[in-house]
């Protein structure tokens, strides 16, 4: 197949990308909708945008995306309900029965919306920290540890039909914070708590130390739950870039519960990750060494 999108579908799997803004730009939505079967709203779904005042919702720049996605039938991960960052500051301020039901009406009326056209939720971002414990976000402190369970309870009520997801990162290997995370999903998994997916966001660079990549989303593929690339990007250039690439596509083939791979922007001209080149297209929309590798592991699984 010609394309990372073409190649993923091959074995049924998606090549997304995260996109935001610039819908305006012939390059932008041409690159996205001929190489790509898969998005992500960067910014467009989250709390500050989709409900800036309580009870005050707006979904139109998410439904932008979303109508174009449809358009060519791909793949759409929400992103995400309950999140510390990119929080209106209203929610701040609620004491916590308010913030329980602001927070469940939040998922419902979110959920609700685009009920049946997204393939995942992220129900829950970063909650976790590197040494393994929650982060103290307004939900930790106010609401408990118990805030995770609740959201993804609220989260399949509102949408049966979705996988529901946990994501965060710097869990690219067997670690002290995706440990943390993997007990807390067998928990669930035990407990009947519903969960279907976690993502790796995979914030990468040239030198990250892949060695226990694989193993990782394996052990939580064994759990029962699909395991997703949600946020690639690595840092650098030239082979050393395209190598990260590689492999985390390979891992990603590797396990059958790895459902897609979703890439954190097209160009490098929009990334996050603004002193950097850590995408697979270039300023100018050309395609890059870590995009042809990338290309030839999905052809090649
Ligand atoms: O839209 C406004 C624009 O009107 C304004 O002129 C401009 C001036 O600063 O800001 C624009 O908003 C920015 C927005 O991106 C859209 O470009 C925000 O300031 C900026 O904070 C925001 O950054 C986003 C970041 O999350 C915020 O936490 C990035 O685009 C987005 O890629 C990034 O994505 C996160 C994932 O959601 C979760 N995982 C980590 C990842 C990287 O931080």
């Amino acid at each position: 197949a010609n394309t990372p999108g073409a190649a993923a579908a091959q074995t049924g799997r998606y090549f997304g990308a995260g996109i935001s803004g610039h819908l305006d730009e012939a390059a932008y939505v041409n690159t996205w909708t001929t190489e790509f079967n898969g998005v992500t709203p960067g910014n467009e779904m989250k709390w500050s945008t989709t409900e800036p005042r309580r009870d005050q919702f707006n979904f139109a720049p998410a439904d932008e995306i979303v109508s174009r996605a449809r358009d060519k039938r791909m793949t759409i991960r929400g992103h995400t309900l309950v999140w510390h960052a990119q929080l209106p500051s209203w929610v701040n301020d609620l004491d916590a029965t308010n913030l329980r039901s602001a927070t469940r009406n939040h998922i419902n009326q979110v959920m609700g919306h685009w009920k049946g056209q997204i393939y995942a939720w992220d129900v829950v971002n970063e909650a976790f920290l590197g040494d393994g414990t929650r982060r103290q976000s307004v939900f930790q402190q106010k609401l408990g540890d118990g805030y995770i369970e609740e959201a993804f309870r609220a989260a399949r009520a509102a949408d049966p039909n979705t996988k529901l997801c946990y994501n965060d990162f710097n869990t690219d290997g067997v670690n002290t914070k995706s440990t943390a995370i993997y007990n807390m999903v067998r928990d669930f998994r035990n407990r009947g708590v519903p969960i279907d997916c976690v993502g790796f966001q995979s914030h990468l660079s040239s030198n990250s130390s892949l060695s226990t990549y694989q193993a990782n989303l394996q052990r939580f593929a064994d759990l029962g739950v699909e395991v997703q690339i949600t946020e690639l990007d690595v840092g650098g250039s030239g082979s050393a870039q395209a190598d990260v690439y590689r492999k985390v596509t390979q891992a990603c083939l590797a396990i059958s519960r790895c459902t897609g791979i979703t890439v954190w922007g097209i160009t490098d001209k929009y990334s996050w990750r603004d002193e950097e080149t850590p995408l697979l297209f270039d300023n100018n929309y050309a395609k890059k060494q870590a995009y042809y590798d990338v290309l030839y592991a999905l052809n090649n699984p």
